[in-house]
């Protein structure tokens, strides 16, 4: 029988301490840094952003310039941290919220540490590219199997996933889960728009 919970569940648990035990050496999160390094990279500094599985809006703490947010979530719990930090929520499971959302309406697409837990993630990718008018960034964790025995809610190795006409795609150390210990790669992906 499995003992694993629902990410709603798991996120809306956590949501309180979600930014302390991202931030802590335990975890050692990179990849939403580096995700800010690669975008400032490429001089981005206005728009309207996107921000898929956006939990507590952490990421409009790092961009610096002049953004508008919007972020879709699961868990309502790490919306209401998004939205006390100015986001528009849409408090929808990816696999829906994306159909629902019109083509080029937002600058730049983030979707950063969600992936893993979308069955269909190669869709969701597809309706980034429709969605997005100049950057899409992504961050894709690959799962080991321990790592997927072990997790408190089901997880999927998307890490292979073939996307063409990247600029960036890389691997780094990306985090270290709190739960079980098990350090992960993750995928750093960068797409420009009609490039
Ligand atoms: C590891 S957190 C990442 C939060 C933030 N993007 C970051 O990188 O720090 C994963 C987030 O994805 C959300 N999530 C997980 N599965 C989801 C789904 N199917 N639809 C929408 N949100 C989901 C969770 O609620 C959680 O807020």
């Amino acid at each position: 029988m499995s003992t694993k919970i629902s990410a709603e569940e798991f996120y809306d648990q956590i949501a309180a301490s979600y930014d302390d035990t991202l931030t802590s050496s335990k975890v050692n999160a990179q990849y939403v840094n580096e995700a800010v390094k690669i975008f400032h990279r490429y001089n981005h500094h206005q728009g309207n952003v996107l921000d898929i599985g956006c939990g507590t809006g952490n990421l409009s703490e790092l961009l610096q310039g002049d953004f508008e947010y919007t972020g879709i979530d699961i868990s309502s719990k790490m919306l209401d941290f998004a939205y006390q930090r100015g986001y528009k929520t849409i408090h929808k499971p990816i696999e829906t919220a994306l159909e629902q959302i019109d083509t080029k309406s937002f600058d730049f697409v983030f979707c950063l540490g969600s992936l893993l837990c979308v069955e269909d993630a190669a869709t969701a990718i597809e309706h980034m590219g429709r969605i997005a008018s100049k950057t899409i960034l992504i961050s894709l964790d690959e799962t080991t199997e321990e790592f997927i025995k072990k997790s408190a809610v089901p997880v999927y190795d998307r890490s292979k996933i073939i996307i063409k006409d990247a600029t960036e795609d890389y691997f780094i150390l990306g985090w270290t889960s709190p739960t079980t210990g098990i350090p992960i790669r993750t995928r750093m992906i960068y797409i420009e728009q009609d490039r």
